[in-house]
């Protein structure tokens, strides 16, 4: 489904050990909320040591806001596991088995509480995947760390017919099962692969960068545009040093078009072939008017409206 770029990952030099982990992991011992099983003491290094490490980031507990921390494969193999057999990830062919590390173990293990309330998973191609509170709870996503009691090394391909490895990590559910719809947007399995980084963050501040803006902010038509935006675009799309990065294009980019051409930007989220023969953003012809509607509209509330008539957006990659 998702193309990645793969690149590899450079082995910083120097291991340096940090116990971080162990002393706060002996704090939440002590507090009132309930630990489930055994309280995880996972190591934090400050170096990476293998290409295997997983990076983490964001609102870690007793750690500054905006430092960079490895996890090895084996810490991570040493914390509470959870196993499924799965029937219905399109990453796989057939029911397939999964063992791996929650991520609300994961957020309850290393986040700042109370404010770090979601996930992000960064892949090596900066797509992002979102795991909100609600999500999380709704669909209960893990850390995959082994496929049919396999290391990544034995992973399948990736089946979007470029064959790539899906490691280093991967993120699946027992079973999805959408838990909300917004016109015709369906809550959609977030299941990347090629995985390198996970960030504990707080949801008010990475949703909040792409909030509608004033004066239409809470019209329902705006609101529906933000929810789909939040859980589609996002992912690809980023404003600032919020979203993904996989697109080169950000977000007021896109509400420049949606301002100045809500044809050509309305064809682009349907099918962007149409408008691009090399696009490789994948399109979604399911969106019916309304949902278009929503979209331009929420996108809109970036751009004042003089705007159009004097910014024409990039006309780049076209023939
Ligand atoms: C899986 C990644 C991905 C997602 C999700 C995604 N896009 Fe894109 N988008 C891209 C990429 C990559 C490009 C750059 C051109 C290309 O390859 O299609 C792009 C380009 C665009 C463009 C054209 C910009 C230009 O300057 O010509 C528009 C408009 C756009 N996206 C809108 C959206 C909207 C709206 C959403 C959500 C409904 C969305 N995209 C979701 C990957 C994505």
């Amino acid at each position: 489904m998702r193309r990645l770029r793969i690149c590899s990952l450079g082995i910083a030099g120097l291991l340096v050990t940090g116990d971080l982990a162990h002393s706060y992991a002996k704090q939440r011992n002590t507090a009132a909320k309930p630990v489930v099983g055994s309280a995880p003491i996972t190591k934090l290094r400050a170096a990476r040591q293998s290409p295997s490490d997983l990076e983490v980031g964001g609102e870690l507990a007793g750690l500054p806001l905006g430092v960079t921390r490895y996890i090895t494969r084996e810490d991570l193999l040493a914390l509470p596991q959870v196993s499924y057999t799965v029937a219905d990830d399109s990453n796989f062919t057939s029911p397939t088995k999964i063992t791996g590390v929650s991520l609300e173990e994961l957020t309850r293990s290393l986040g700042a509480a109370p404010q770090s309330d979601m996930v992000v998973a960064i892949c090596d191609d900066k797509y992002h995947a979102n795991y909100p509170r609600d999500y999380a709870a709704a669909h209960h996503p893990l850390l995959v760390l082994t496929v049919d009691g396999k290391p990544p090394s034995g992973w399948p391909k990736s089946s979007d017919g470029q064959s790539y490895d899906m490691g280093p990590y991967m993120i699946s559910h027992p079973k999805f099962t959408p838990s909300f719809k917004t016109l015709s947007h369906s809550d959609e399995p977030q299941i990347p692969w090629g995985v390198v980084r996970i960030e504990l963050r707080d949801e008010n501040a990475v949703f909040g960068a792409i909030a509608p803006r004033e004066p239409r902010a809470a019209t329902p038509v705006v609101k529906a545009g933000f929810r789909i935006a939040q859980q589609n675009c996002f992912r690809c799309h980023n404003m600032g040093r919020e979203g993904g990065q996989k697109s080169g294009t950000p977000w007021l980019v896109l509400s420049a078009w949606a301002r100045a051409s809500p044809e050509y930007f309305a064809a682009y989220v349907r099918n962007p072939q149409t408008k691009n023969p090399h696009a490789q953003m994948p399109g979604t012809p399911g969106y019916d008017d309304a949902t278009i509607a929503a979209l331009t509209a929420y996108f809109r509330t970036f751009v004042s409206p003089g705007a159009g008539s004097t910014w024409s957006p990039p006309r780049k990659g076209k023939p």
